[in-house]
């Protein structure tokens, strides 16, 4: 008896350790001292020991034949403040190259292990492993309640559910198709504003226009409700006003996301408290959309299961499409002549209707919009994560072991010139199959420049963006001329929240072209076209020329 109750005291040491040092309890200045000493020197062996920080202790990265180099970053934090600052993709594409772990680089988020591939290769292998089919989960997505939403439910039965749902009811062809009539109708309202801004003040600044425009293609094409700017304007700002919230709340970085003892007491931006006051402001909006939806149609669905499931688009699909053609508009602004190209070609089909059908057709328009995915994806880390369910080997011999986060470079791969020739410039050229330019499906298909992520967890919303980004950017160049603002030259800095956007807002003149000059313009056709039969030389000067003085014209 008095032997199993001695096996079982496993607190002796507490009684012992006092009499070996020579202290009277264990309470003492001199153990406490000592123990933490102690506890500090571990830590630094470990974190000196463990290539890629302290989270990859044990060996963790050498589980394969080829091991997962990386930077140690700093004990306990790893390389938290080299991603908290600046821009990330940035710093970890200039990590890996420095470290020659371009394929897949491991490094610590405080203790979460995290690999980043910066390579097409390896960035293909773990998109499309199903062992990488679920995400870590950030504080301010539980909190928005958004673990039972697309984007971040488990790979699951409930998860597939979804993505059916969303594939057949919201993204399928069919219905895309069906709301292009609400895209058109959209994108004639944001022209009139242009315009009439362009007449107040003498230039636009870009960004409200598009951020209004693409509210409104998501609200219809999800919830079937578009907003009219002069009657609905309290409910619109409201609208606005949150997702502004919930975007800055899911693109923040939130160090307890990665040292989870610092929530009970460092939360500089208020996180918690303003998840907790957003998610009950969005319900209320959604649900009562829905209920008026469902008494429309006279349905009896569960509001409270699609609510779940819908909340999540309007923040993801939201600013991604404005951000983009804002980039989009901004090349244009800084490369006349590529939007001269492009006008050209949207010119000469000047009958359509620029249905997505057309638009899909018009090679240098899609040329336009790849190159600038190309050169500002917009979530260059891909946005969300990935997370292993077990051990992935890879063909390059690395392990990637269970429970690690998986992070994507997409914006490195885009910038190496290993995989892409002269990857700073931007040359729509590079796309176009008739002078002999890469033919990439930037859905997923091509892991050299995949902005939609790929494999199971790949963009849903991925139509839906090409259709909208292409309309709005066809109709705002044959509409108008874009050119420079001399107040506010076109800067290309960056700022990386959820996605990456323009850090200073385009603001560029927007010259109409449908004046007597266009007419002038029209009638020097021509002239133009028999020349171009003539001399390719001389062809190029006219209509570089004929641009110069539209421009003139419009100008003085
Ligand atoms: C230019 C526009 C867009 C870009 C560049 C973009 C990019 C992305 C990326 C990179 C991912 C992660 C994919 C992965 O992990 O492999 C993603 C996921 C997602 N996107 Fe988009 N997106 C765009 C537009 C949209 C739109 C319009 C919607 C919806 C209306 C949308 C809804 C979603 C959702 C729900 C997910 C999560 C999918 C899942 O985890 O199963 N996106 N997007």
């Amino acid at each position: 008896m008095a032997l199993s109750m001695a096996a079982k005291d496993s607190s002796w040491w507490v009684f012992t350790l006092p009499a070996f040092i020579g202290s009277e309890t264990l309470v003492d200045q001199y153990v406490i001292f000592s123990i933490l000493s102690a506890m500090v020197s571990l830590a630094l062996v470990t974190w000196a020991f463990s290539p890629g920080g302290t989270a990859w202790k044990n060996g963790r990265n050498r589980n394969g034949a080829v091991p997962i180099l990386g930077p140690r970053g700093l004990p306990l934090f790893g390389s938290l403040f080299t991603l908290s600052r600046g821009l990330a993709h940035r710093s970890l594409a200039s990590l890996a190259s420095s470290m020659n772990a371009k394929q897949l680089m491991a490094f610590s988020l405080g203790s979460t292990p995290v690999v980043v591939a910066s390579d097409p290769q390896s960035a293909k292998e773990i998109l499309t492993s199903p062992h990488f089919a679920d995400r870590p989960i950030k504080q301010s997505a539980r909190s928005l309640m958004f673990s039972r939403a697309i984007g971040f439910a488990p790979n699951g039965t409930y998860w597939r559910q979804l993505r059916r749902i969303a594939a057949s009811h919201l993204f399928s062809p069919r219905r895309i198709a069906a709301h292009e009539p609400g895209r058109q109708k959209d994108c004639a309202a944001m022209l009139r504003n242009i315009e009439s801004e362009q007449t107040l003040r003498g230039s636009v600044s870009l960004r409200r226009h598009l951020q209004d425009a693409s509210l409104n293609n998501i609200m219809g094409s999800v919830f079937g409700k578009r907003y009219d700017t002069a009657h609905d304007s309290d409910e619109l700002n409201e609208l606005r006003e949150m997702v502004r919230e919930g975007f800055e709340l899911l693109g923040a970085f939130n160090f307890s996301d990665y040292l989870p003892w610092l929530s009970c007491f460092y939360d500089p931006f208020g996180i918690v408290s303003r998840c907790e006051s957003l998610v009950p402001r969005v319900r209320k909006l959604v649900n009562g959309i829905i209920e008026q939806h469902r008494m429309k149609k006279n349905k009896s669905e569960n509001v409270s299961d699609v609510s779940d499931f819908v909340d999540e688009m309007i923040f993801r699909g939201t600013d991604t499409t404005a951000l983009l053609t804002e980039w989009v508009m901004a090349e244009l602004v800084l490369h006349p002549e590529v939007q001269a190209k492009l006008r050209d070609e949207l010119d000469s089909k000047a009958a359509a209707a620029f249905t997505d059908a057309d638009l899909a057709a018009l090679p240098y328009l899609q040329a336009v919009v790849k190159e600038t995915l190309r050169v500002h994806p917009p979530g260059p880390l891909l946005s969300w994560a990935r997370l292993s369910t077990s051990d992935v080997q890879l063909s390059n011999g690395m392990v990637v072991p269970a429970a690690t986060t998986a992070m994507v470079n997409m914006w490195a791969i885009t910038h190496d010139s290993a995989v892409w020739s002269d990857p700073l410039e931007f040359k729509p050229e590079r796309f176009l199959a008739a002078l002999g330019g890469a033919d990439v499906d930037v859905r997923g298909g091509d892991l050299r420049l995949a902005p939609f992520g790929a494999g199971r967890r790949v963009c849903p919303g991925k139509n839906l963006g090409m259709a909208t980004v292409a309309l709005w950017v066809a109709k705002l160049v044959r509409q108008f001329e874009w050119v420079e603002d001399k107040a506010a030259p076109v800067d290309l800095s960056e700022v990386l929240k959820l996605s990456c956007e323009m850090k200073y807002p385009l603001s560029a003149v927007a010259v109409n072209r449908n004046t007597v000059v266009e007419a002038i313009v029209a009638k020097l056709q021509p002239i133009r076209e028999f020349i171009k039969t003539d001399e390719q030389d001389r062809y190029q000067r006219v209509t570089a020329c004929l641009n110069q003085t539209r421009i003139l014209l419009r100008t003085t």
